[in-house]
């Protein structure tokens, strides 16, 4: 992300935060006036100056989550100003900083919006649809044994390369919030491909993709119908080559793989 130039003039800011005390409540946004925001402050630490003055005051803080604020756990997920993370390119929301905002700029605050990510409170999502995508087959159950020594299996450095940019989803559901049909097609797909561009991926990758795209059909997610928004809004940059794979997969599976058998090798 190229950043813009900054000063250490203060902001001052309006901003309309979504406040909702639970999933029944209907909820609506909130104007509070911030005064004195430093340029250098994150986003997440100047939701935190604005927490400081509502406890101060005896209000209730604002629910906003977060855990790592480096752009590595996915927990941040926030709406600003209508997109995922602000929409600034490979940035998540807590790598956002104030002086991306000009003094006296109005901002709005949501949550994630869709029907698989239900509001819990304010800011906060629930977004243990993507764990089930995940638990229905996000992992290789072959007993493995000891580590081998890395270099005994070979990959060829473009499939690893490939393997490694689907790795690096961190799940934050920033591609589900920007999609007008809330799909998690690039998610899933990106939980696949980091498997399917490796050899280890291989015995069980019809089984798998099976599984993992039925997960999202449950769910509650909708269909992809090519507005590309998810890459677009993606902070880890994944693209929707890996759609396209999912989508080959799926065809194969749904046509030829079977249940295997005691007798089988379960390849598919
Ligand atoms: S808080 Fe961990 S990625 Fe933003």
């Amino acid at each position: 992300m190229s950043e813009p130039e900054s000063n250490d003039k203060p902001l001052n800011l309006t901003i309309y935060v979504w406040r909702q005390k639970d999933a029944k409540d209907a909820g609506g946004l909130v104007k509070y006036d911030l005064k004195g925001v430093s340029q250098h402050a994150s986003f997440l630490e100047m939701l935190d100056i604005l927490n400081e003055q509502l406890v101060g005051k005896g209000e209730e803080p604002v629910a906003f989550d977060h855990d790592c604020r480096e752009g590595i756990c996915g927990m941040c997920s926030l709406m600003i100003n209508g997109r995922p993370h602000g929409g600034f390119p490979a940035t998540t929301t807590c790598q956002v900083h104030m002086r991306h905002f000009k003094d006296g700029e109005t901002i709005y605050i949501e949550p994630w919006r869709a029907g698989a990510f239900p509001v819990v409170r304010d800011l906060v999502v629930d977004r243990a649809a993507f764990d089930k995508i995940t638990q229905a087959g996000g992992y290789i159950t072959a007993n493995c044994g000891s580590a081998q020594d890395a270099n005994a299996i070979l990959v060829p450095k473009d499939d690893a390369d490939r393997a490694m940019s689907a790795a690096a989803c961190i799940g934050c559901g920033a591609c589900v919030a920007a999609c007008p049909n809330s799909s998690a097609m690039l998610y899933t797909a990106a939980k696949l491909a980091h498997m399917h561009n490796l050899p280890q991926g291989q015995p069980e990758r019809m089984k798998r993709t099976l599984a993992m795209v039925d997960a999202m059909d449950a769910a509650g997610f909708g269909n992809c119908t090519n507005h590309y928004e998810c890459e677009a809004a993606c902070p880890k940059e994944i693209t929707r080559e890996v759609i396209a794979m999912m989508n080959r997969d799926y065809a194969k599976a749904a046509l030829s793989y079977r249940e295997p058998t005691a007798k089988s090798d379960g390849a598919g």
